[in-house]
């Protein structure tokens, strides 16, 4: 690897030839302030100009994000010039900026405040001409506010590098300049998948979950049996809103802290994993037999499903008709539950506790729901439900660890733990499927070759004398190569498994935010490990677990004894299947505009972000 010698501020150190300033610097130990660039390098437009330093060999000062170190450099960082230079950059933006920070939900993790104490930035400086706003709340899943945009980019670089769809662009030209879907669109009337990595990536709070908060307050208040069920992902991440290092499982403080918040009852989504398992292997051996449509696809994931809704509307057969594990576990509460506890299931109200902001999408589709009920009521990320911790005073980190409420759907498995991670749903499934093939449990219990980052990774197995080849994949690029295969008739799978977001669920677009600046103890390469570390956290829990395999959760095989049946019987297809709408059109007055079940007012803020938007579509 060929070297030069640069010195910063005076002090000379040895980096590898045709890294950036910025690079090079964080290597020798210093912060040099960004907003346009990611932490992992994934935004080149060089617009922010926050990052200046005053480089030899260069004209004046350069943007060290993009700017490469050579032979012989000697940087300033800390020079008059280019203080005083970043400090005005900074003062630049914030003159274009909203600055309500204290009712932005942002404001504990904002990079624009990071950067505006670390420069020094002063109020007021320049006043002038300001960006029209457009505020846009017509989705379940997520806000866009112009007046809170810094014009980065980063959402535009991660939706083409996640997904490669480039949901969202640069419309217009100088002080209109937005960012925004194509005619500058709600995302409600694009073909935004509802991911939510953009939001991930997004420095200020111009783009943000929309909050359900207030619905689950409202619940309670009500006087609603309200019952919370958390997904896999949350417990590997929830600790990070907390301060404590990533990769850190709190699943028992996340449950004491969820009986502290009120609710009446505490569960874990993975016993419904678990009956996800159970109907999804089955159904994969049905079409085996019964020479139906392979391959397979999962379909726990709703940013997919919207993927190919969309892109492979004439593909839907590929999928799997299993809803989702929360969703399931909705139809069950209210079903089976509810007549267990004898409570009313109108009475009920499910709040799911998800890493994904689509799951609040995916439970506004019209086929979620039984008799008349939705299946859940609520969904909240793991950063709102941190943000509720902390609104109710609670010390996360004194909590003791408590367990999920002890009662008949309470148990899981391991199996079912794993399905937070990208090859996780396969991993379940194939240690499922073994078992419904032979009747006997498989010796090794991992399926190692489904784990792991890259794109795609594929496997075969022999299964009792089935081969079954496998593939899985997370993000859409990798989605888009396997329907591709299967629109061509040339795909060799079985079984593939897909997830919306890069790495699964412990990515998810409703998890807390990676950034470097705010995460002071963690290793300098934690961009780039983040994942695995998260990832971790869940194959350990899974290794702790006395059953690790789906069909040997006592509970489930109640479940099919007392009220299912069994896997795909007519009573489970009634409550735990769906089904797809090709070019599903998601621009709905009648269902935009509904009302909260229990009369408080409208879900979707159409007062005010509604006529904002139709007016600009008038116009
Ligand atoms: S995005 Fe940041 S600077 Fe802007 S209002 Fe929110 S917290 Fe304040
Ligand atoms: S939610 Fe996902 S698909 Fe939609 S714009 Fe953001 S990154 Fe792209
Ligand atoms: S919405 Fe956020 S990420 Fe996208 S350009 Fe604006 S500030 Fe940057
Ligand atoms: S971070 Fe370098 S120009 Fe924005």
């Amino acid at each position: 690897m060929a070297m030069v010698n640069i010195k910063i501020e005076g002090v000379p150190y040895q980096v590898e030839a045709g890294i950036t300033i910025l690079e090079a610097a964080k290597r020798c130990g210093y912060e040099i302030p960004t907003l346009c660039a990611f932490n992992n390098g994934e935004c080149s437009r060089a617009s922010c100009r926050v990052c200046l330093v005053e480089a030899t060999g260069a004209r004046g000062l350069v943007a060290s994000c993009v700017y490469p170190v050579a032979e012989g450099m000697e940087i300033r960082i800390s020079s008059p010039k280019a203080v005083a230079a970043r400090r005005a950059s900074v003062e630049l933006i914030l003159s274009n900026h909203n600055r309500n920070c204290q009712e932005c939900d942002k404001n504990e993790k904002c990079e624009l405040l990071h950067v505006a104490r670390v420069t020094g930035a002063r109020e007021g400086i320049y006043e002038g001409e300001q960006t029209p706003v457009t505020v846009d709340r017509l989705t379940p899943t997520i806000t866009r506010d112009t007046s809170k945009c810094i014009l980065c980019g980063r959402c535009v670089e991660r939706c083409k590098a996640a997904h490669g769809i480039g949901i969202l662009g640069f419309e217009n030209r100088g002080f209109k300049t937005i960012v925004a879907p194509a005619e500058n669109r709600s995302f409600i009337n694009s073909p935004c998948i509802m991911c939510g990595q953009c939001i991930n990536v997004c420095p200020t709070g111009a783009l943000m979950e929309a909050s359900e908060i207030d619905r689950v307050d409202a619940a309670m208040a009500a006087g609603k049996y309200v019952i919370v069920q958390t997904a896999p992902a949350v417990r590997a991440a929830l600790g990070e809103e907390f301060g404590m290092k990533i990769g850190t499982p709190v699943t028992g403080k996340m449950v004491a802290a969820l009986r502290r918040l009120g609710f009446q009852k505490v569960f874990d989504t993975n016993f419904a994993a678990d009956l996800t398992i159970m109907e999804e292997a089955n159904e994969l051996l049905a079409r085996v037999k019964t020479g139906g449509v392979l391959p397979m696809i999962t379909s726990c994931s709703p940013g997919w499903i919207n993927f190919a809704e969309y892109f492979y509307p004439d593909q839907l057969s590929h999928l799997s008709t299993c809803k989702s594990p929360h969703e399931m576990f909705g139809a069950i509460l209210k079903s089976f539950y509810a007549e267990k506890i004898g409570v009313d299931p109108k009475d009920m109200f499910v709040v799911s506790i998800m890493p994904c902001s689509c799951k609040k999408f995916e439970k506004e589709r019209p086929e979620m729901e039984c008799n008349g009920l939705r299946d859940v009521d609520a969904v909240l990320t793991t950063r709102e439900l941190g943000r509720m911790i902390k609104r109710a005073g609670i010390r996360f980190d004194r909590l003791p660890d408590e367990d999920y409420d002890n009662d008949i759907v309470h148990d899981y498995t391991g199996a079912g733990v794993i399905f937070g991670v990208t090859g996780g749903v396969m991993e379940a499934a194939l240690r499922t499927a073994y078992f419904v093939l032979t009747g006997k449990e498989r010796e090794g219990i991992v399926f190692k070759e489904v784990r792991g980052f890259e794109q795609i990774r594929e496997a075969e197995f022999d299964l009792a004398g089935v081969r079954v080849k496998v593939a899985v994949t997370s993000g859409m690029k990798g989605a888009k190569i396997l329907l591709d295969q299967i629109r061509e008739g040339k795909s060799p799978y079985t079984f593939i498994e897909v997830m919306g977001c890069p790495g699964g669920c412990i990515n998810g677009g409703g998890q807390p935010y990676v950034r470097e600046a705010f995460l002071p103890n963690e290793d300098p390469d934690i961009m780039q490990t983040y994942k695995q570390k998260r990832a971790n956290a869940l194959y350990s829990e899974d290794e702790r677990q006395v059953l690790r395999q789906s069909h040997n959760n006592p509970q489930i095989k109640a479940l099919y004894d007392e009220f299912l049946g069994e896997p795909n019987s007519h009573k489970a297809h009634e409550l735990l299947h769906t089904h797809y709408h090709p070019n599903r059109q998601r621009f709905d007055d009648e269902k935009r505009n509904r009302p909260f079940p229990f009369g408080t007012g409208d879900f979707y803020d159409v007062a005010s972000s509604r006529q904002t938007m139709l007016s600009l579509w008038d116009k």
